[in-house]
Formats: structure tokens, sequence, C-alpha cells
């Protein structure tokens, strides 16, 4: 059985990205929200420590001094006219949250509080400046929550627990998106003027993540199953901090609010790496750093783990020696009430997951896989690119971490994820609506679900040789070994024969289960089949990119080359081979210099 229904534009994905673009087009569209998840389920929920934008609430700040954090945080891969669009927009982005009802954390004096992220700057200075906005250590869920309610305000239609399984493309233009409703396995088939993506991203193919279990690339993959490229793929962020073998964040706020990485000798190891943003230079540059300590036998008792040490003695004893003061001036001085009140969940995670009370303990942490730069390319409107000459497919768009604007480039800067969402959320909601508003219905070829249930149909009708689960390991295990932080041309070729010879044993599964109740057996197939297609793309861009750019760090490749490989990445997945193309970065007000912290 399907069903069919009729929208101007339909968003899939009910994140901040989703939501925000459902509330801008609905001010003049017919417009529907379908989501793997209840919206207050989105990732978007671990986004904990702020958003940024140049408000300067408690020192001077500017955007542009945000564009070029932005700009040089990207290792210079991203897009320039898209990041000072970004940064502009922010400011505004993060009062509309405010008025939208979002309980912002407060200074003293009554306005937005303000935080130190990594490679937030004082461009004068070069040293760490406030910029994030937050609300606790629990920015992400008070922006779900504030969009959610705007949106049940505004009577968005939401259709939860849908999984998309394709898109609807036919003479270049998009028309709809097939999905599967998780409760009932009843295949439905959303007809629409506009279709926006806000899938968030695929971290769930690196064995240690912060990643959300949903995050398995849906959207990007059944894009790029219809011909469509991906673009950076090969740049994917390690965050610094997660908790030691589970991966779980413990947000940058950490170190913004004073804490310190420190190794098995006691000794604060990012003096030595950025001198003069030490804790807080860029996530690529401390996941190195950290990776680095580690192999020089310096990990916590030789093992693969260093600690984050957030006691309000050890904060105060490094903002004296930084010469750290609060806003007015005084010297910067916490108590373990503060450091409670500022990064409640965090001490809840700590004492739950590691028994540990970072008020007392230092945390154990390492590197985990965080945030994909790289997805379906977008220009500032979200409208998707399909070719080197930015050509955008009409109907088509994308928003959020699923998207490659690109304003991350080759890394992204803490904060920049939901400055992203918001800002191009709203704008690529605004466009698909006026879009929608012209455009005429594509009709409804017979059986537009047939691609879709083909695919279905062959995970059930495989022979049974192979294992979903056992894929799906080999799968985590050879990512973070191999595409992990650090990469070599022998460990990529390994990764990607090991791909094609996954890719080819996936074929063999076959899923057991008849039922069409939340047949979760039928969903992880599938989320596996997604997460293979895009690490074979992530992998062999990797190899192809001779260089170390950002979060891409080649140790046979060890420096930047601007001038082979200043640009950016297009992946075509055809059948079981990949084609690569390339297209310029934008450059305007900031020439690629050498970076340092
Ligand atoms: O560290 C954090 O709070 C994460 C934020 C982000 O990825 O932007």
């Amino acid at each position: 059985m399907v069903e069919t229904h009729t929208y101007d534009v339909v968003i899939v994905g009910a994140g901040g990205a989703g939501l925000m673009a459902a509330l801008n087009a609905s001010q003049i569209a017919n417009v529907a929200v379908v989501s793997k998840l209840h919206p207050m389920r989105s990732h978007t929920g671990a986004a904990q420590g702020g958003i940024g934008a140049a408000l300067g609430n408690l020192e001077e700040d500017h955007w542009e001094w945000h564009a070029y954090d932005s700009v040089k945080g990207s290792d210079y891969l991203g897009d320039q006219d898209a990041i000072e669009f970004m940064c502009r927009e922010a400011v505004q982005a993060v009062y509309d949250l405010e008025h939208y009802g979002l309980p912002f954390s407060r200074s003293t004096d009554g306005r937005i509080a303000q935080r130190p992220f990594g490679g937030h700057t004082n461009n004068q200075t070069g040293k760490p400046i406030r910029r994030s906005c937050y609300a606790a250590d629990r920015t992400g869920h008070m922006i779900l929550q504030t969009l959610y309610q705007q949106c049940l305000k505004n009577g968005i239609l939401f259709y939860d627990e849908f999984l998309v399984l394709d898109v609807l493309v036919d003479g270049g233009t998009c028309y709809g998106i097939v999905a599967l409703e998780l409760a009932t396995s009843v295949i439905h088939v959303f007809h629409a003027k506009a279709v926006i993506f806000a899938t968030g991203g695929h971290g769930r193919m690196w064995e240690i993540t912060s990643n959300a279990y949903a995050y398995t690339g849906d959207g990007v993959a059944a894009v790029v199953r219809r011909g469509l490229p991906a673009e950076d793929m090969e740049f994917f962020q390690f965050h610094p901090t997660g908790i030691y073998k589970l991966g779980i964040l413990i947000t940058e706020a950490v170190r913004g609010e004073g804490g310190i990485l420190i190794n098995d000798q006691g000794q604060r190891f990012m003096e030595k790496y950025a001198p003069r943003i030490k804790d807080l230079a860029s996530r690529d540059v401390v996941s190195r750093a950290m990776y680095l300590e580690m192999k020089a036998g310096r990990g916590i008792g030789g093992q693969n783990y260093l600690l984050l040490d957030a006691r309000p003695d050890t904060v105060n004893r490094y903002a004296e020696a930084d010469g750290r003061t609060r806003p007015d001036g005084t010297p910067y001085r916490v108590t373990a009430e503060e450091i409670l009140s500022k990064i409640p969940d965090i001490v809840d995670f700590c004492r739950t997951y590691l028994g540990v009370d970072p008020a007392v303990q230092p945390i154990p942490v390492q590197p985990t896989a965080h945030y994909a730069m790289g997805g379906i390319p977008t220009d500032i409107y979200g409208r998707v690119i399909v070719d080197e000459s930015n050509r955008v497919l009409p109907g088509l768009y994308a928003v959020g971490e699923c998207a490659c604007v690109s304003v991350h480039g080759a890394n992204r800067l803490g904060t920049n994820s939901l400055v992203d969402l918001v800002v191009f959320g709203k704008h690529a909601g605004l466009h698909a609506a006026g879009y929608a508003r012209d455009a005429d219905l594509v009709p409804l070829p017979p059986q537009p679900e047939s691609f879709a249930l083909q695919q279905l149909a062959s995970l059930r009708a495989g022979d049974g040789a192979e294992q979903a689960a056992r894929i799906g390991k080999e799968l985590r295990s050879l990512m973070f070994d191999h595409v992990g932080v650090f990469r070599t041309a022998e460990g990529l070729r390994q990764v990607v024969g090991a791909l094609e010879d996954l890719r080819e044993r996936y074929h063999h599964i076959r899923v057991q289960d008849t039922g069409t109740t939340f047949n979760q057996e039928l969903q992880s197939a599938w989320e596996l089949g997604n997460l293979l297609d895009l690490a074979y793309i992530t992998a062999v861009a990797a190899e192809a990119r001779t260089e170390s750019r950002g979060a891409h760090a080649r140790e046979d490749f060890p420096h930047r080359d601007d001038v082979h490989w200043l640009k950016h990445s297009l992946a075509w997945l055809e059948g079981d081979a990949i084609r690569l193309g390339y297209k310029p970065v934008v450059i305007t007000s900031y020439p690629p210099r050498e970076r340092t912290y």
C-alpha cells in the first residue's frame, strides 16, 4: 500500500535546520516536515556550548572578526562569500531566537551571556574572545524546543518517525520524496514543488563518535544514489573531548570556562602546540595535538586518553597564569557552584557515565568523530548544486549538517554548526517557499516509489550469507583506524579496498524480520547501506587529496598545498565506482595564509 500526500514544500528532518526552514517557509507555503525521529530527539540537542555571533555583549567584537576566524578555522577551504553572509546574519539570528523565546543564559546586566570557544578570537590581539551565546550547556536543546513550539504555534504538520528512502528527480527538477512510515512499514510518497533536506550528519560510521544512532547520512545517501554529487566528504571533524571509550561529547565550553587538557606528565601540552590560545585552538589542531601526545607515550598511563581538568583550583591557577580577567577587569576566578551552573549537563554525564565529579576529578577524554564538513553541495539559499560550474537543481534544497554551503571548509569552528542551521535554515525555507509559489507541480509518474521499493526488496532477498551487524562493526573499526585524525596513503588504500568488499558483502545480508511494526532490522540494514556508500565516498576522496588541510591530516603529505588543492571536491557515486571532480574555492577578503594559533 502506498499513501500519497501533496504539499508546496516538504522538509526532511526536524532538527534545528529543518525546524527553522519549516518556520520560515510556512509564512507563505503549505509545509510538511517528515522526520525519522520525534523533533525533540533530533541531534541538534547534542550541541551544548553555544551559538557564535558577534554581539559584543561582554567585549568588543565584529562580525568581520567572526568571519576571519571561520575562514582561518576552515583552513581557507570555506567559501568566503558564504562565510561573510553567515557571520553577518548570525547576529540577527540570535536575536530572532531570543524573540522566539529561547532562554539564553544572561550576563549580570541582563544581556545574552557569551563565552570563549575554540578558534574564536579578538582579531587584533589573537586572544580568545567571548562570542558563544549559550543556554548553560543545553543550547541545542533550547533551540529545538523553542523552534518546535513556534512550529506548532504556526500549525505546521509533522510526520514523525518516517525514514526517507528516495528523492524524486525528473528532467532536472525535484518533485518529492519517498519515505517509510516506521510504525507501520507503509510507503508514503510526498509530492511537492520543493524539498528541503535537513537530515543531519553521518558520524555513525566511526567507532568512537559523539553522534546519535540516528546519524546515518540518510539524506546525503538518497541524493548521491540519484546521480547527484557530494562535496568535500574527506573532511570530517574529530571533537577533542569525547568521554574516553564512549565518545559522548564533553562540550568545548568546559575549556571556554577555563578547563585545560593535561597529559600523563601533568603538562598543559597545548601551550606547546598553540602558544597564543592554547586549549582554545581550533578542533583539528587540538585533536592532532592529543594524538601526538598519546603517540609519544604521554597518554594517561600510556593509554589512548588524556585528562580534561575543570577543577576550580586548576582553572583559577591557569587563569591567573594566562592573565584572564572577567568582563569588568577583575581576575577570573570560579567556584564549584559556578562550574555546575554553567555546565550542569556535563557534570551529570560525568557522574552518570564515569562516576566522576568534574569539580573534584579530571575527566578522561579522547577525540571523537563529531561533524561532517562535507555533504550535499548548496548555495547560500540552500539550492542544491549539481556540477563544477555551480548549476542548481530546481526544487531541491539542503541545509544544516547534511549540506555543504561551504562555510566550514576543512574544519568547522565550534558554535558555527548552530549558526549554520539557523541562518541557512531560514534562507532555504524562505527561498523554497518563494520557488514553490511560482513553480508548477511536476506531475507524478506511475509508481514513483519503485526505485525505493527495489532497494528494500533486495534487502529481503539476499542469501543471508552475511550479517549486517558484523559488516557495521568492521566498517566502524576501519574508519576509526584509518580515516580518523591522521591518515596515510596505505591506510586509505586499505580502507577503499575493504569498503569495496563490504559493499559487495552487503548484497548478501537478508532482513529476516517480516514484521511491519517498527521493523528495526529493516531500518538498521537500510541505514548501514547509507553509511557504506558515504564511507566509500569519504575514503576515496581522502585518498585522492594528497595534502593536509584542516581535519584531513595526511602523515605522508603533512603540508597544505594551495597550488594544487585549494579546491572543493565533488564526488559522484556511479554504481560501484566513484568519479571525482573539483571546483574552486571562493576567496573574497582573506587570501590564504599560514595558520598559527
Ligand atoms: O563543544 C560543543 O559544545 C560542541 C559544539 C559544536 O559542535 O559546535
